[in-house]
């Protein structure tokens, strides 16, 4: 049983270089759901829980656009069934790439395509041809000029590395052997990275109580029971780790180095059915909080301590249309309206600074057309600093009302909070305790920007006016706002 425990499970992992920028826990988005939200309602909850990397299955077009400009970055999965025909026909390879990549680059930023999903497992009859897929696909990428940009590669299951312990002697089925060969050589060539599913989940359950719990759900285990590997005697605190690196090792058999290896899907099921006891919430909050943990601190598995072990949960929602099991329709991290399954941090900046603890943000389904007088009046007579807002600056993307006025509002409220500012702004505006800042764009009250709760002050009395003007449907008490914010500095500075 031990040769089996983790080749049920091992998925794709795939490498990236990111030497110095550290590692990323990004997001698969599957869409057997049936209340999908819209396409920008989930960007909008993408951006809310501050995901910065996504994999989609399908290439769908409304999608597509709507993480336009959002710096949201993007895997594009070529599905199953397309597979056999790109790897058969270079123009059909071609009118993808056109279709669904350079179409919308670069406004989407696309940065891979996955070939397939898991296929020498789940189609072994399109696998003659799916190298030649992906060539026809980078072929038609370099044509488009767009190979530097977005790379191919293919996610595999640990079923193809059928013995996966120790890692140090993991090897790739012999049976796969000229595939696997044919499909490294592609990603060396072409510089790209080795596409893992890795889930512990299967490792742990079809492993017969071969390996602890607490092995799969990355918790510290009894020095008796630790996991060493007997040839290089590196010890692996999870089975994370382990597959990650049988991985690395398989790779290595066949005489490749300087592949990366980046999960491409781990998670770990928060429901199941009564012959699935494994799959509930306490174990997935484990499970996806230590992952999270785990990989963001940048460090790689043992065989590759500088490779950052970048991971795209599986997955975002859950599928309830899926077939199988309970368990397979029960993997989501968030429900569809965007709050958490259970409490978690999707944020790279794990864990977020806390900091004065509050932040006022527009609400997702406001009015708009209110949205855009809260947005006038904030920067205008409510005086928030909305420089960063302004296109070419850190927090003009995601270009849209909703992240616009959520900077906006927030600025005002850290300002004025203190002195009675609330955040209301005509019933479009809500507090969080959620740090809303994501990349570069830092809001004011979150514990690395600049501008600390306070007033800073104010130049002018007369209100100065960076993005529109004057609302026309101001209420009384934000007119005493406007007179409370051109005036209160004077008093207290
Ligand atoms: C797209 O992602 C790549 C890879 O991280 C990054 O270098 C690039 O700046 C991004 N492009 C845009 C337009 O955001
Ligand atoms: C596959 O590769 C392994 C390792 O190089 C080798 O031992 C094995 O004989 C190969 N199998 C086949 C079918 O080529
Ligand atoms: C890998 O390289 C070693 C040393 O050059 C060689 O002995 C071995 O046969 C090679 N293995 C494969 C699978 O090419
Ligand atoms: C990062 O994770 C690895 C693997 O679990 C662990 O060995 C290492 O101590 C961790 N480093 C830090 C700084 O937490
Ligand atoms: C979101 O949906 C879940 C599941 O239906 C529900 O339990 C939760 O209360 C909802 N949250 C909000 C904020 O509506
Ligand atoms: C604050 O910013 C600095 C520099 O950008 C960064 O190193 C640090 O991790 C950030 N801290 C938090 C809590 O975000
Ligand atoms: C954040 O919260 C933790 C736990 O409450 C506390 O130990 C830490 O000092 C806080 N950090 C900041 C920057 O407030």
């Amino acid at each position: 049983m031990l040769e089996k425990w983790i080749g049920v499970l091992l998925l794709l992992l795939v490498g990236t270089f990111t030497n110095g920028l550290g590692a990323f826990v990004g997001v698969n988005i599957g869409t057997d759901v049936s209340d999908l939200p819209s396409e920008t309602e989930m960007v909008a909850i993408l951006k809310a829980h501050q995901i910065t990397h996504v994999r989609l299955y399908v290439a769908d077009a409304h999608m597509l656009r709507a993480l336009s400009d959002s710096g949201i970055e993007v895997i594009l999965g070529v599905t199953n069934e397309e597979v056999l025909g790109i790897g058969e026909s270079p123009s059909a390879a071609a009118a993808w790439v056109n279709k669904n990549v350079a179409a919308y680059l670069p406004s989407t930023n696309i940065t891979a395509i996955a070939v397939g999903s898991e296929v020498l497992t789940q189609i072994p009859h399109a696998s003659p041809v799916l190298v030649s897929a992906m060539n026809y696909l980078h072929k038609a990428l370099v044509a488009t000029n767009l190979n530097f940009q977005v790379k191919v590669s293919t996610p595999q299951s640990m079923d193809v590395i059928p013995k996966a312990f120790p890692p140090s002697t993991a090897t790739f089925d012999p049976s796969w052997n000229s595939t696997v060969f044919q499909i490294l050589q592609f990603l060396k060539n072409t510089n790209s990275y080795y596409m893992l599913n890795a889930y512990p989940y299967y490792g742990y359950t079809k492993g017969d109580g071969i390996f602890p719990i607490d092995y799969a759900l990355f918790q510290p285990l009894p020095s008796v029971k630790q996991i060493v590997d007997p040839n290089t005697l590196f010890h692996y605190n999870s089975m994370f780790d382990a597959m990650v690196d049988a991985t690395y090792y398989s790779i290595q058999a066949l005489n490749f180095t300087g592949i990366s290896v980046v999960v491409t899907e781990s998670g770990w099921p928060w429901l199941g059915g009564s012959n699935e006891p494994d799959a509930n919430a306490e174990n997935a909050e484990t499970y996806i909080n230590n992952l999270i943990r785990r990989v963001l601190n940048d460090s790689g598995p043992p065989s590759h301590p500088t490779f950052p072990i970048n991971t795209y949960i599986y997955e975002l929602f859950n599928e309830d249309k899926r077939p199988g099991p309970v368990s397979e329709k029960n993997w989501g991290v968030l429900f569809t309206n965007g709050s958490a399954v259970y409490p978690l941090t999707l944020s790279s900046s794990y864990p977020s600074g806390n900091s004065s603890g509050i932040f006022c943000v527009a609400k997702t389904d406001a009015d708009p057309d209110k949205l855009q007088d809260g947005l006038n009046w904030a920067c205008g007579q409510g005086q928030a600093d909305c420089t960063l807002i302004q296109q070419g600056h850190g927090c003009y993307l995601p270009d849209t009302l909703v992240n616009h006025a959520s900077y906006a509002y927030n600025d005002y409220y850290q300002r004025m909070r203190s002195v009675g500012g609330t955040c209301d702004f005509d019933g479009t505006a809500k507090t969080t305790t959620v740090d809303p800042s994501y990349g570069s764009c830092k809001f004011s009250g979150s514990s690395n920007s600049s501008t600390i709760g306070g007033l800073s002050p104010i130049s002018a009395i007369a209100p100065s006016s960076p993005v529109g003007g004057w609302s026309s449907n101001l209420k009384v008490s934000k007119l005493q706002y406007i007179i409370l914010a051109a005036f209160l500095p004077l008093f207290l500075f």
